[in-house]
Protein backbone atom coordinates (compact mmCIF):
# COMPACT_ATOMS: atom_id res chain seq x y z
CA UNK A 1 0.00 0.00 0.00
CA UNK A 2 1.49 3.52 -1.02
CA UNK A 3 2.79 5.92 1.63
CA UNK A 4 -0.22 8.58 1.26
CA UNK A 5 -3.11 5.34 1.45
CA UNK A 6 -1.59 4.23 4.77
CA UNK A 7 -1.16 7.61 6.08
CA UNK A 8 -5.18 8.55 5.00
CA UNK A 9 -6.37 5.13 6.34
CA UNK A 10 -4.71 6.01 9.96
CA UNK A 11 -6.44 8.71 9.95
CA UNK A 12 -9.59 6.98 8.94
CA UNK A 13 -9.35 4.70 11.91
CA UNK A 14 -8.47 7.19 14.65
CA UNK A 15 -11.58 9.15 13.64
CA UNK A 16 -14.07 6.52 13.73
CA UNK A 17 -12.39 5.09 16.92
CA UNK A 18 -12.56 8.33 18.89
CA UNK A 19 -15.29 10.23 17.17
CA UNK A 20 -17.56 7.44 15.15
CA UNK A 21 -17.01 9.33 12.23
CA UNK A 22 -13.82 10.80 10.04
CA UNK A 23 -13.03 12.76 6.88
CA UNK A 24 -10.10 12.12 4.46
CA UNK A 25 -9.42 14.84 2.20
CA UNK A 26 -7.94 13.68 -1.53
CA UNK A 27 -8.92 10.11 -1.06
CA UNK A 28 -9.38 9.99 -4.96
CA UNK A 29 -7.07 12.63 -6.68
CA UNK A 30 -8.16 15.28 -8.44
CA UNK A 31 -6.86 13.36 -11.50
CA UNK A 32 -8.83 10.06 -10.50
CA UNK A 33 -11.98 12.37 -9.97
CA UNK A 34 -12.05 13.77 -13.64
CA UNK A 35 -11.48 10.13 -14.88
CA UNK A 36 -14.72 9.35 -13.16
CA UNK A 37 -16.94 12.45 -13.88
CA UNK A 38 -15.92 11.17 -17.48
CA UNK A 39 -17.72 8.46 -17.22
CA UNK A 40 -20.84 8.39 -20.15
CA UNK A 41 -22.87 8.43 -16.82
CA UNK A 42 -21.93 11.10 -15.03
CA UNK A 43 -21.58 12.81 -18.28
CA UNK A 44 -25.05 12.12 -18.98
CA UNK A 45 -26.74 13.51 -15.78
CA UNK A 46 -29.45 12.58 -13.58
CA UNK A 47 -32.01 11.56 -16.17
CA UNK A 48 -29.97 8.26 -16.70
CA UNK A 49 -30.19 7.47 -12.98
CA UNK A 50 -33.07 6.05 -11.20
CA UNK A 51 -34.98 7.95 -8.55
CA UNK A 52 -33.66 6.78 -5.44
CA UNK A 53 -36.30 4.93 -2.86
CA UNK A 54 -36.63 4.75 0.83
CA UNK A 55 -36.80 1.47 2.81
CA UNK A 56 -39.26 -1.39 0.34
CA UNK A 57 -42.42 1.15 0.74
CA UNK A 58 -42.38 2.87 -2.81
CA UNK A 59 -44.63 5.83 -2.35
CA UNK A 60 -43.45 8.56 -4.44
CA UNK A 61 -45.06 12.04 -2.53
CA UNK A 62 -43.78 10.37 0.66
CA UNK A 63 -40.29 9.77 -0.51
CA UNK A 64 -40.02 12.94 -2.20
CA UNK A 65 -40.64 14.48 0.46
CA UNK A 66 -37.61 12.61 2.31
CA UNK A 67 -34.82 12.21 -0.19
CA UNK A 68 -34.29 13.97 -3.94
CA UNK A 69 -31.17 12.07 -5.19
CA UNK A 70 -31.02 9.87 -8.68
CA UNK A 71 -28.73 6.74 -8.09
CA UNK A 72 -27.12 4.24 -9.97
CA UNK A 73 -25.19 0.49 -8.33
CA UNK A 74 -22.28 -0.04 -9.43
CA UNK A 75 -21.59 -3.73 -10.72
CA UNK A 76 -18.37 -3.94 -9.23
CA UNK A 77 -16.81 -7.08 -12.25
CA UNK A 78 -18.15 -4.16 -14.72
CA UNK A 79 -16.91 -1.32 -13.56
CA UNK A 80 -14.96 0.79 -15.81
CA UNK A 81 -11.50 1.23 -14.55
CA UNK A 82 -11.92 4.88 -13.08
CA UNK A 83 -14.33 3.35 -10.74
CA UNK A 84 -11.79 -0.15 -10.25
CA UNK A 85 -9.46 2.67 -8.87
CA UNK A 86 -11.96 4.03 -6.33
CA UNK A 87 -13.21 0.39 -5.61
CA UNK A 88 -10.10 -1.02 -5.08
CA UNK A 89 -9.25 1.56 -2.51
CA UNK A 90 -12.13 0.88 -0.52
CA UNK A 91 -10.70 -3.16 -0.43
CA UNK A 92 -7.99 -1.85 0.59
CA UNK A 93 -9.60 -0.06 3.32
CA UNK A 94 -11.97 -2.70 4.31
CA UNK A 95 -8.74 -5.09 5.21
CA UNK A 96 -6.91 -2.07 6.89
CA UNK A 97 -10.14 -1.19 9.24
CA UNK A 98 -10.79 -5.15 9.52
CA UNK A 99 -7.24 -5.16 11.35
CA UNK A 100 -7.20 -2.14 13.02
CA UNK A 101 -10.46 -2.03 14.71
CA UNK A 102 -11.54 -6.04 14.53
CA UNK A 103 -14.33 -5.67 12.23
CA UNK A 104 -14.96 -8.36 10.44
CA UNK A 105 -16.44 -6.31 7.11
CA UNK A 106 -16.42 -9.22 4.08
CA UNK A 107 -18.52 -6.62 1.11
CA UNK A 108 -19.44 -3.29 -0.16
CA UNK A 109 -22.04 -1.93 -1.93
CA UNK A 110 -21.61 1.57 -3.87
CA UNK A 111 -23.73 3.60 -5.94
CA UNK A 112 -23.33 6.73 -8.25
CA UNK A 113 -25.05 9.34 -6.85
CA UNK A 114 -26.21 12.87 -8.02
CA UNK A 115 -28.64 15.34 -6.50
CA UNK A 116 -30.25 17.46 -8.92
CA UNK A 117 -30.23 21.43 -8.20
CA UNK A 118 -32.31 22.04 -4.76
CA UNK A 119 -32.72 18.71 -3.89
CA UNK A 120 -31.76 17.21 -0.21
CA UNK A 121 -32.08 13.65 1.88
CA UNK A 122 -33.69 14.47 5.22
CA UNK A 123 -32.43 13.38 8.79
CA UNK A 124 -31.83 9.75 9.00
CA UNK A 125 -29.66 6.45 9.82
CA UNK A 126 -28.50 4.42 6.97
CA UNK A 127 -29.25 1.06 8.33
CA UNK A 128 -32.49 -0.58 7.95
CA UNK A 129 -34.23 -2.14 10.81
CA UNK A 130 -34.69 -5.60 9.54
CA UNK A 131 -31.43 -5.40 8.28
CA UNK A 132 -28.18 -4.50 9.34
CA UNK A 133 -25.62 -5.70 7.58
CA UNK A 134 -24.24 -2.00 6.61
CA UNK A 135 -21.23 -1.56 9.21
CA UNK A 136 -20.21 1.55 8.06
CA UNK A 137 -20.94 4.44 5.12
CA UNK A 138 -18.71 5.86 3.21
CA UNK A 139 -19.26 8.53 0.83
CA UNK A 140 -17.00 9.79 -1.72
CA UNK A 141 -17.60 13.36 -3.35
CA UNK A 142 -16.78 14.45 -6.67
CA UNK A 143 -17.60 18.43 -6.69
CA UNK A 144 -14.54 20.42 -8.26
CA UNK A 145 -14.34 23.65 -6.53
CA UNK A 146 -17.33 23.88 -4.44
CA UNK A 147 -17.99 26.55 -2.42
CA UNK A 148 -19.83 26.79 0.98
CA UNK A 149 -22.41 29.01 -0.24
CA UNK A 150 -23.58 26.65 -2.99
CA UNK A 151 -24.75 24.33 0.05
CA UNK A 152 -25.21 20.85 -0.41
CA UNK A 153 -23.10 19.83 3.28
CA UNK A 154 -23.65 16.52 4.71
CA UNK A 155 -24.90 17.42 8.28
CA UNK A 156 -24.16 14.72 10.67
CA UNK A 157 -25.25 14.93 14.28
CA UNK A 158 -23.01 14.11 17.20
CA UNK A 159 -23.74 13.71 21.10
CA UNK A 160 -22.41 17.30 21.45
CA UNK A 161 -24.11 19.21 18.77
CA UNK A 162 -23.84 18.91 14.75
CA UNK A 163 -21.37 19.78 12.01
CA UNK A 164 -21.39 20.36 8.44
CA UNK A 165 -18.96 18.83 6.12
CA UNK A 166 -19.16 20.30 2.48
CA UNK A 167 -18.99 17.63 -0.78
CA UNK A 168 -16.00 18.68 -1.97
CA UNK A 169 -13.62 16.65 -4.90
CA UNK A 170 -11.94 14.14 -3.73
CA UNK A 171 -13.13 14.02 0.15
CA UNK A 172 -14.01 10.83 1.71
CA UNK A 173 -16.84 10.53 5.01
CA UNK A 174 -16.66 7.84 6.88
CA UNK A 175 -18.58 6.59 9.55
CA UNK A 176 -20.92 4.41 11.61
CA UNK A 177 -24.23 3.45 9.68
CA UNK A 178 -25.77 2.47 12.77
CA UNK A 179 -25.61 5.39 15.40
CA UNK A 180 -24.77 8.45 13.05
CA UNK A 181 -28.14 10.39 12.26
CA UNK A 182 -26.91 12.77 9.04
CA UNK A 183 -28.86 14.90 6.45
CA UNK A 184 -27.69 16.73 3.38
CA UNK A 185 -28.70 20.20 2.84
CA UNK A 186 -30.09 21.15 -0.96
CA UNK A 187 -27.52 22.87 -3.00
CA UNK A 188 -27.70 25.44 -5.62
CA UNK A 189 -25.51 23.44 -8.22
CA UNK A 190 -25.75 19.81 -8.70
CA UNK A 191 -23.84 17.59 -6.31
CA UNK A 192 -22.23 14.68 -7.26
CA UNK A 193 -20.50 11.48 -4.89
CA UNK A 194 -20.21 7.60 -5.31
CA UNK A 195 -22.04 6.53 -1.78
CA UNK A 196 -21.41 3.31 -0.67
CA UNK A 197 -21.62 0.65 2.58
CA UNK A 198 -19.12 -1.49 4.02
CA UNK A 199 -21.27 -4.86 4.80
CA UNK A 200 -20.20 -7.60 7.46
CA UNK A 201 -21.41 -10.22 4.98
CA UNK A 202 -21.94 -10.67 1.02
CA UNK A 203 -24.02 -8.29 -0.60
CA UNK A 204 -26.82 -10.15 -2.44
C1 LIG B 1 -27.10 8.57 1.85
C2 LIG B 1 -26.49 9.80 2.43
C3 LIG B 1 -24.86 11.56 2.35
C4 LIG B 1 -24.11 12.41 1.38
O1 LIG B 1 -27.05 8.40 0.62
O2 LIG B 1 -27.63 7.76 2.63
O3 LIG B 1 -26.78 10.08 3.55
O4 LIG B 1 -23.36 13.30 1.84
N1 LIG B 1 -25.59 10.52 1.72
O5 LIG B 1 -24.27 12.25 0.19
MN1 LIG C 1 -27.37 8.34 4.61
Amino acid sequence: MNAELTLQLNQLVDGLADEGYAVVDNFLSSEEVNQILQLEEFKNGHRQFKKAGIGKSQDKQINEAIRGDYIQWVKPEEAEPPLQVYLSKLTELISFVNQQLYLSLKDFEVHQTIYPIGSFYKRHLDQFKKDDKRKLSVICYLNENWKEEEGGQLRIYLPNGSKDIFPLAGRLVCFRSDLLEHEVLPATRERLSLTGWLLDSLRV
